[in-house]
């Protein structure tokens, strides 16, 4: 193998036991031709020694910046000059939170400030860390300044349990790393110069509703909600920039949205059902954040309503239920339901999350008097999966922010059902192909 040749890779290795997978990788990033020179942190060396580095790739290893001998040799700001790309793996959820603050006291934050090389990041933590939104809220700012990720592994742990954050196998990084490399000399990094591989939701279709609907009585009232759009709207943004395919389906709201969002404007509940479902069938994931009247009139006046009685009474029927027809579908996307809650929230939460047959559901509390949520340019999360298996806090923040942590949360979903259903698959493959 020759794909790495003439490369100069600066591999940085941080605390976790997964550091010992990195002599694999140093060795398998040489086989493929490139010279290699490593970086380690102090937690690293609580894991491995620098000695089996040094042997391996036949170069010293870098470990302090305030070591004046090996400044001597190759100074930090050389080291970061040599460098084509920098790949740190394992890289730990404290390493992920120092380059998303830009931390320079160590000699590989400083490395990673110091050079224009092109970042390559392949995490490895316990589960809980990774969908942590403190890591979910680190790695969007890092991927939102091109730092490009190989995603973790799903499987057991070393911590004895079992999920996402384990460090892929030391083929599967440089295998990956290859691919990305291949990917961005084949022309694909936009003109920007910010790195269009490794985007969290890179080729998937998005489908989102926001806004309230309208429901009319006569030809001048309806029945609606207080919903801006604002938070379906920041999703729909979010998503593009996290490399996805985005259709937009807005009710009646003032707000406009970038060119590259397919957006389609409606009023009713069931003009957004039957644009949902049209679209559905091509999208990879559904997010249902409009708030959809669950009723409309039985009968709209064509002629304004007149005031004669001290009462009157209006028949409402019920409107179809958008999030749950799309989940009902055959070869259905992933299903991402909200919840807006004034009581009870975990509780209703978790039961539209059951009644819909949801991949997973946002709740928010309505009913705070500081934050209402609907109109307000921030928004609170407690997102929650299908089999309960815990939940996620997204701290209160302005909606965009808010809005990519949740598509981070999406993402590492995404992901653990794909290397899921791919290690099914083996599994399948194999036992059939067992002798009787
Ligand atoms: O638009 P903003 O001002 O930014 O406010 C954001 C928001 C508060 C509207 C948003 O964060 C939110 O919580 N949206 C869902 C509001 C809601 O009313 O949820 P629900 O409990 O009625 O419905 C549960 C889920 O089913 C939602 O995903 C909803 O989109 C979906 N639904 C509901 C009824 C229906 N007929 N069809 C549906 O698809």
């Amino acid at each position: 193998m020759s794909e790495l040749n003439n490369k100069n890779i600066l591999l940085g290795v941080t605390g976790g036991i997964a550091a010992y997978k990195s002599a694999i990788l140093a060795r398998r990033l040489i086989d493929s031709g490139a010279t290699v020179r490593v970086v380690m942190t102090q937690g690293a060396q609580a894991f491995i020694q620098p000695m089996t580095f040094q042997a391996l790739t036949g170069n010293p290893v870098h470990t302090s910046l305030l070591d004046a001998e090996a400044e001597a040799a190759m100074g930090h700001i050389e080291l970061a000059r040599w460098a084509d790309l920098i790949l740190i793996a394992p890289a730990s959820a404290n390493t992920l939170a120092r380059l998303a603050h830009g931390l320079a006291d160590d000699l590989l934050g400083t490395l990673c400030l110091a050079t224009d090389a092109p970042l390559y990041v392949a995490p490895a933590m316990n589960r809980l860390m990774w969908a942590h939104a403190a890591t979910v809220h680190n790695c969007q700012t890092l991927r939102s300044r091109g730092v490009n990720f190989i995603e973790p592994a799903v499987g057991a742990q070393a911590c004895g349990e079992t999920g996402s954050g384990r460090l892929p196998e030391p083929e599967d990084i440089r295998d990956q790393l290859i691919g990305m490399l291949q990917g961005v000399n084949a022309g694909q990094a936009p003109a920007n110069g910010e790195q269009s591989m490794g985007k969290p939701l890179n080729s998937q279709h998005l489908l989102i509703t926001a806004g309230p609907t309208q429901e009319a009585i006569d030809p001048v009232r309806y029945i609606s909600n207080k919903s801006s759009g604002k938070m379906g709207f920041a999703i729909a943004e979010a998503a593009v920039n996290l490399g996805a395919k985005v259709t937009l389906i807005a009710g009646p709201v003032s707000l406009s949205c970038s060119e590259s969002i397919k957006r389609i404007d409606v009023v009713t509940a069931e003009q957004m059902h039957n644009a949902a479902l049209k679209t559905a069938k091509d999208s990879d994931v559904f997010i249902s954040v409009a708030a959809v009247s669950d009723y409309r009139l039985e009968k709209i006046e064509d002629k304004k309503i007149k005031k004669n009685d001290e009462q009157m009474q209006l028949t409402l029927i019920r409107n179809p239920d958008i999030l749950k027809s799309v989940s009902e579908m055959e070869d259905r996307p992933f299903c991402v339901g909200f919840a807006a809650e004034t009581n009870n929230v975990r509780e209703h939460a978790l039961g539209k999350l059951e009644r819909k047959s949801l991949d997973m559901i946002a709740a928010n509390h309505v009913a705070q008097a500081n934050n209402p949520v609907f109109g307000s340019d921030t928004n609170a999360l407690d997102v929650y999966w299908a089999g309960n298996e815990g939940h996620t806090h997204i701290a209160s923040a302005n909606k965009s922010v808010v809005a990519h942590a949740l598509l981070e949360l999406v993402a590492q979903r995404l992901a653990t059902n794909v290397l899921s259903s791919a290690a099914n698959n083996a599994a399948a493959t194999t036992s059939s192909s067992d002798p009787a």
